[in-house]
């Protein structure tokens, strides 16, 4: 192991997911499917009201572990199942959360397992309201939600459109995505608190003519993960992306652009007060020299092409002299540490992420090598999401001190 990098930060391992009686109940199947899915254990506690809207069998189903249900059975052999079960969980999560139930927990009762696990715990508590709009919005709902957000319990949404009751308006839960994003967001070391983060993702399309262009295979994956992971550290982020299918991470802004000079051009507008720039876009070198404004019919000739190069975006940054702390991209498909190293130097980089960019390419997974005035530090292959994480953790213990 290389102790010039970072360890990875800690996964969440196990939380309690809490449901209440209300129709999303069976959005927490879904919920529980994603924390599975993620390697955390969900130890399900069900409410009286929750078990008539989807059966514990099914959470258990999903979960792989008993559902409990009752606060006299709640499964540990010391009488204490009540306290025990949140013990050692990173978090409850109560999705849904019936306005019943946000009554119960803002006035401190504890007459089922739940409510006493809530009461009784200390890690974190989200809640996630589910219910009718005029509910949300009656005066006594919004006090609880209001003492319970000055309690230190974080109320995930509610999301707002149709409801299952017919009418539309703001009281819907979050989507079990939504919720879980949140969740697994605000487990993350906030290392880059106060900090700006300026990106650059995707590929970008240089127009030959209306219909046509040059672009290339960049999906824009690691890009949006590293954007992800630095709003989830605590940075405000701005994220310059050429075309992608993808949409923005929570909290990100993002500026959409299509060419290499759209990009320079919308990275210039958003760089001033940036503390860190990370150029992951895959940037055209060459444009056509001019756009026909017509498409071209095809001739039985050869057809030439002219291209002129691009301005190079990270090498125009990182030599201002009020750079921000500049971190590039190196996609090689050949020699990769050498060409990395030699780009580094080239484009005055105090660090460097180089892969084989045929192994990374639309892939969900990527292995790099880090590279900085100390040498090469290789980091294992990995999720974009875990490696973009890992990635903020580098960057963040090698930014100097705030100066503006
Ligand atoms: N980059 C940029 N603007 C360009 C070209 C590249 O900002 N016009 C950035 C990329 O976002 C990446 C780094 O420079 O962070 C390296 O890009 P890469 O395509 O690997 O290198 P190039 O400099 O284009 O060199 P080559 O294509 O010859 O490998």
């Amino acid at each position: 192991m290389d102790d010039s990098v970072t360890s990875a930060p800690k996964p969440l391992s196990r939380i309690v997911l809490g449901l209440t009686g209300g129709i999303a109940a069976y959005k927490a199947a879904e919920l529980t499917r994603l924390f599975v899915k993620a390697d955390i254990a969900v130890d399900v506690v069900m409410t009286p009201s929750a078990c008539r809207f989807i059966t514990p069998i099914t959470l258990q189903a999903l979960s792989g572990r008993p559902v409990l249900t009752d606060l006299w059975a709640s499964g540990a052999d010391n009488g204490m199942g009540h306290i025990d079960l949140s013990r050692g969980a990173d978090a409850i999560v109560v999705a849904p959360a019936s306005a019943d139930f946000l009554a119960k927990l803002a006035h401190g009762h504890a007459d089922d397992l739940l409510s006493t696990l809530a009461l009784a715990r200390d890690c974190a508590l989200f809640v996630a309201p589910a219910m009718n709009r005029q509910m949300w919005s009656n005066a006594a709902n919004q006090r609880n939600v209001a003492r319970l957000a000055a309690d230190g319990v974080v109320i995930l949404g509610p999301g707002s459109g149709d409801q299952a009751c017919g009418e539309t308006g703001v009281g819907r839960m979050l989507e079990p995505e939504e919720i879980f994003a949140a969740i697994v967001a605000s487990a993350q070391p906030k290392v880059l608190a106060g900090r700006r983060v300026l990106l650059t993702a995707g590929p970008t399309f240089e127009a030959i003519d209306p219909v046509r262009g040059i672009t290339n295979s960049s999906s824009g994956k690691m890009g949006y993960a590293l954007a992800q992971a630095a709003a989830e550290a605590g940075a405000t982020v701005t994220l310059v992306s050429g075309p992608t299918a993808l949409p923005a991470p929570a909290g990100v802004v993002r500026i959409d652009v299509q060419s290499a000079a759209e990009m320079a051009k919308a990275v210039d507008a958003h760089l001033a007060g940036a503390d860190v720039f990370v150029a992951v876009a895959a940037v055209a070198d060459y444009t056509p020299t001019a756009v026909s404004t017509k498409k071209i019919k095809k001739h039985d000739a050869p057809m030439t092409l002219t291209l002129e190069p691009t301005v190079d975006i990270l090498a125009s940054v990182a030599t201002r002299p009020d750079a921000p702390y500049c971190v590039g991209f190196a996609a090689e498909s050949h020699d990769v540490e050498r060409h990395a190293e030699e780009k580094r130097r080239r484009k005055k980089l105090p660090l460097i992420v180089a892969n084989r960019a045929q192994d990374a390419l639309g892939s969900d997974h990527n292995e790099v090598t880090l590279f900085d005035d100390a040498g090469a530090h290789p980091l294992p292959r990995l999720t974009k999401l875990t490696l973009a994480r890992r990635l903020v953790a580098e960057i963040a213990r090698r930014l100097p001190p705030r100066t503006r």
